[in-house]
């Protein structure tokens, strides 16, 4: 079984990809998605989507430091200049390349990419393969869809586009665009195009406990899965996957308590204070997201989200993050 990261747009970057691979359970990353016009990006701007890709940087090349891989994500609808930067971040080091035919925002999609593509099964086809062709064979092309734009009538045809254009596998967020992210994920719609297809397919949309991991596992019959805000939630999610479904052994699992957290929300701060290209004025803010996140599976974060909220300074922030962990 394999556990992936979802790439998510202000919350998965490199600094959570580190403390969520370090806490463990976790196969592979994806990164946010780097759109693509018709220009060849320069070296810097995917070092900055993707700093694991900086050989500066002190891990592995497109490697969290806790040696996990990190897949660089594009996402445009020009074949020509998605393969050129595809080939840009193979020959930078990139693990592997996956596309996103799923992102609903406006702005994305008024220009016809991510999830609008899954209109047109043909070009999705053409996108795969031109960018399947334009990087070495030995570096894995992967693709996330939806179930469809507005409805899931084309999900079979865009998921056999996508295998035949030559995806390695293939992430199903199991909602359609005009769904957004409303409960449920209809799993069970991931079950007949795992039967289609030869490729791997990989389940992704409401998992945030080990029962949901079950069940969607059971209805779509795939067992691999992509967590997403289930592990800014509860970030030893992936870990309690394997180790409930013996995948872990006990020595190797134990529970992140609130204290645990703590020390890994101390390294999200140390981590941004030693970016000097990270202006002081982010890190409170994104420090309060994540506890923000953390409410419903610690009463602690609750109760220290309410003090948190009112300061500013990235320093009194970390101090009272510290305070809450000493005082239970
Ligand atoms: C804030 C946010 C940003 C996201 N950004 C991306 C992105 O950059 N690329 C992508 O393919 N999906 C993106 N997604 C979708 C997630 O990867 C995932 O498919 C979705 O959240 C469903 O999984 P979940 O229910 O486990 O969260 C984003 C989701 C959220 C909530």
């Amino acid at each position: 079984m394999k556990i992936l990261l979802a790439p998510m747009d202000g919350l998965t970057d490199s600094y959570a990809r580190d403390i969520l691979t370090s806490i463990g359970g976790f196969d592979l990353c994806v990164t946010e998605f780097l759109r693509v016009t018709d220009t060849l990006f320069p070296q810097r701007v995917f070092y900055r989507r993707c700093p694991e890709l900086n050989p500066e940087e002190p891990q592995a090349i497109s490697h969290t430091p806790s040696g996990i891989p990190v897949f660089l994500q594009l996402l445009g609808s020009d074949p020509q200049a998605m393969a050129e930067n595809a080939a840009k971040a193979a020959s930078l080091g990139s693990q592997g390349i996956d596309l996103n035919f799923g992102c609903p925002a406006k702005t994305v999609n008024r220009r016809e990419g991510g999830a609008s593509l899954l209109k047109y099964p043909e070009r999705i086809y053409q996108l795969v393969q031109s960018v399947r062709q334009a990087v070495p064979e030995q570096i894995p092309v992967s693709a996330k869809m939806r179930l469809g734009y507005d409805d899931p009538s084309l999900a079979m045809e865009n998921a056999l586009a996508i295998a035949n254009g030559g995806a390695n596998w293939i992430t199903i967020h199991a909602r359609t665009k005009l769904d957004g992210y409303r409960p449920p994920a209809y799993w069970e719609t991931l079950a007949p195009v795992r039967e289609a297809l030869a490729i791997p397919v990989i389940a992704n949309g409401e998992i945030w406990s080990v029962e949901d991991y079950l069940l969607c596992r059971e209805r779509s019959q795939c067992e691999d899965v992509m967590l997403g805000r289930g592990a800014m939630v509860t970030p030893d999610l992936a870990l309690q996957i394997k180790y409930q479904t013996g995948q872990l052994s006990h020595e190797h699992y134990k529970p992140l308590n609130w204290a645990d957290m703590v020390k890994h929300l101390e390294q999200l701060y140390l981590l941004m204070s030693a970016n000097t290209a990270l202006k002081e004025r982010y890190i409170a803010p994104r420090l309060k997201l994540w506890v923000k996140w953390l409410m419903p599976t610690y009463t602690q974060a609750e109760e220290l989200f309410i003090e948190l909220k009112k300061i500013r300074d990235a320093r009194d922030a970390i101090k009272l993050i510290q305070e809450s962990s000493r005082s239970c």
